[in-house]
């Protein structure tokens, strides 16, 4: 094959009418809940929920995604952090049957993949919807044989994230992988199958209270995993192999002068593979993440430190221009489908090496306190390292926890993760805020209340431009149930004065009852019209611009309120620094 599977999935989809979206960014905007997208769905959600979307009723694209529940699973022959899924969707358009040709198509005519290595499963039925017998028609009509068809339940073929949201049955497709003769009957226990692509059919939304409803329109969202569909077609079982990582992999064994061969050494090399590739699509990330200890941010820290770990245990010089050497790897392979990297290479170095020189400083060291501490513990017979140690070597070595973890469980012990939370937090003023909760991965929630956040987050954008200047832009956007957070470019911390005019101008534009309209336009004309907002290439070359009667223009997804009357008394309840020219509001209405 002389192209690759990314261009050939996005060709196929547009050759069937589909439009090619860039990818959203890998963090979530306005949700909480969530930390990172874990899904090609995800940013689409209020689009799947019933939202025009800009671009017409069938999208396809390749989403960057990133799994951090996954980080301490790396070291395999297939796990990932960052991964890339292939989707494409009908909002209402299409359903069962053209999404199944399709699938059907692009596998055996474009892949070349032959029908006898492939199955199906498709859901069986509970006591709210049917057994799905249309998909496995459409799938024998197709010529996948009745018994390479299996009938299973919600664990396996149900889909939608446990916080709620668009849901549905859905049909998955496996592949044989191995040279053992095709067995006639698929059995998905056997592990020769692997499954290469998801096609949900979401008919249904789960509420925040837990209810299945109807959607008012159906919608199809599949997801193929670039990684694990590259190996299958490059005819290797290790994801590390294909021609995704294989120079990286090579670049690592001439860096350590070792061998990937040697299992020893395999796992470290993955997980220095892995985590470069991470870094590089996280900070090269319109989002603007940096290295912190909140949130995004403590995971690019936690990234970036353990591949340094891992590269000192390979004997790399981690004085050297290592990781530079390999981000610039990822950059040539990644920049042609994420025009972001092109923009923000020096900044991700920047990163690096600030980041890597903090850590290098007291790498050393704090391995010998670590080792200190074992010998003194095992000499009483101890298997937990204490909670006050864990900290100690967190907040003078900068060890993040799971790190020592990581080390202690080398050596068959362990740490007490209880107890240093609470050092944690007695010793941090700084909140965390719920950010264990976020770890979890959860969902865009567009309930009521935040919706109504939303629509007030334009406004104070708006009120912000119009007490402090107009250089005052958007940095960051995070609501939930009980406020807003908006971060904002502004160089010094905001005077009582400014606040309550702020506060006062929205209020004023609230009691106004301004009507809340949406229209769509080219992103030429939304900057001719004054509209504010990210003009990012996210939403493709059409975006949707929200206005708030003639105060406020921004560009935005949606959704909003009507009418700004619905929103009540609003609140600013505290002003801080963020990093520096950035500061912070947090608002709620009450
Ligand atoms: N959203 C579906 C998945 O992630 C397609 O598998």
């Amino acid at each position: 094959m002389s192209k690759n599977l990314k261009d050939l999935y996005l060709d196929f989809f547009e050759s069937k009418g589909h439009k090619v979206i860039p990818s959203a960014s890998v963090i979530p905007e306005n949700d909480p809940t969530c930390l990172f997208n874990t899904a090609g769905m995800q940013p689409l959600i209020p689009y799947l929920l019933g939202e025009k979307h800009p671009l017409g009723t069938r999208l396809t694209d390749l989403q960057k995604c990133f799994r951090s529940t996954d980080l301490d699973e790396i070291g395999d022959k297939t796990h990932h952090t960052f991964f890339e899924m292939l989707g494409n969707w009908s909002l209402g358009d299409y359903f069962k049957k053209d999404s199944i040709d399709y699938s059907f198509e692009f596998l055996t005519k474009v892949l070349e993949i032959p029908k006898e290595k492939l199955a199906i499963s498709v859901f069986k039925g509970n006591d709210k919807v049917d057994a799905d017998n249309e998909s496995a028609e459409h799938w024998m009509r197709n010529g996948i044989p009745k018994e390479r068809i299996a009938y299973l339940g919600e664990e396996d073929n149900w889909w939608g994230v446990s916080t709620g949201g668009p849901c549905g049955p859905d049909t998955e497709i496996f592949y044989f992988r191995s040279d053992d003769e095709v067995p006639k009957e698929f059995d998905p226990k056997d592990d020769r199958w692997v499954e290469i692509w998801n096609n949900v059919f979401m008919e249904y939304n789960k509420t925040s209270n837990g209810k299945i409803i109807p959607l008012e329109k159906k919608n199809v969202d599949t997801g193929m995993g670039v990684e694990r569909t590259t190996s299958i077609l490059e005819g290797v079982d290790d994801n590390y192999k294909t021609s995704i990582w294989k120079d990286i992999i090579e670049k690592i064994e001439k860096l350590s002068n070792k061998s990937y061969e040697n299992e020893e050494y395999a796992r470290s090399m993955r997980i220095i593979a892995d985590h470069i590739r991470a870094i590089v699509m996280i900070t090269s990330d319109d989002a603007n993440i940096v290295p912190s200890n909140t949130d995004q941010g403590y995971i690019l820290r936690r990234l970036i430190r353990r591949m340094i770990r891992y590269a000192k245990k390979l004997d790399i010089d981690i004085n050297s221009d290592f990781d530079i050497e390999l981000a610039k790897m990822i950059f040539t392979k990644y920049e042609k489908y994420y025009s972001e990297i092109k923009r923000k290479k020096e900044k991700v170095e920047e990163i690096l090496k600030k980041e890597k020189n903090k850590f290098v400083k007291t790498l050393d060291k704090g391995i010998k306190e670590f080792n200190k501490i074992v010998e003194i513990l095992k000499k009483q017979d101890i298997k937990v390292i204490g909670g006050k140690t864990v900290f100690r070597l967190y907040d003078t070595y900068g060890f993040p926890p799971e790190m020592t973890k990581e080390e202690a469980s080398e050596i068959g012990m362990d740490i007490d993760m209880e107890g240093f939370n609470k050092f944690f937090i007695e010793h941090q003023n700084k909140s965390r805020e719920g950010s264990k909760e976020k770890f979890k991965g959860g969902l865009v929630d567009h309930s009521e209340v935040t919706i109504k956040y939303h629509t007030a987050t334009h406004l104070l954008h708006q009120a912000l431009k119009d007490v402090l200047g107009n250089d005052v832009n958007q940095k960051g956007s995070n609501i939930n149930h009980e406020r807003l957070r908006f971060d904002f470019s502004y160089p010094s911390k905001l005077t009582d004065e400014q606040k309550k005019k702020v506060e006062d101008i929205v209020n004023q534009k609230i009691s106004e009852a301004l009507d809340v309209t949406v229209e769509e336009m080219s992103v030429d004309e939304a900057k001719a019209k004054g509209a504010i907002g990210l003009f990012t290439n996210k939403y493709g070359s059409v975006v949707k611009v929200y206005s708030i009667g003639d105060y406020s223009k921004e560009i935005c997804g949606g959704p909003h309120v009507k009418n700004t009357s619905e929103l009540g008394i609003f609140k600013i309840i505290k002003e801080e620094a963020v990093s520096s020219g950035v500061r912070r509001i947090k608002a709620t209405l009450k």
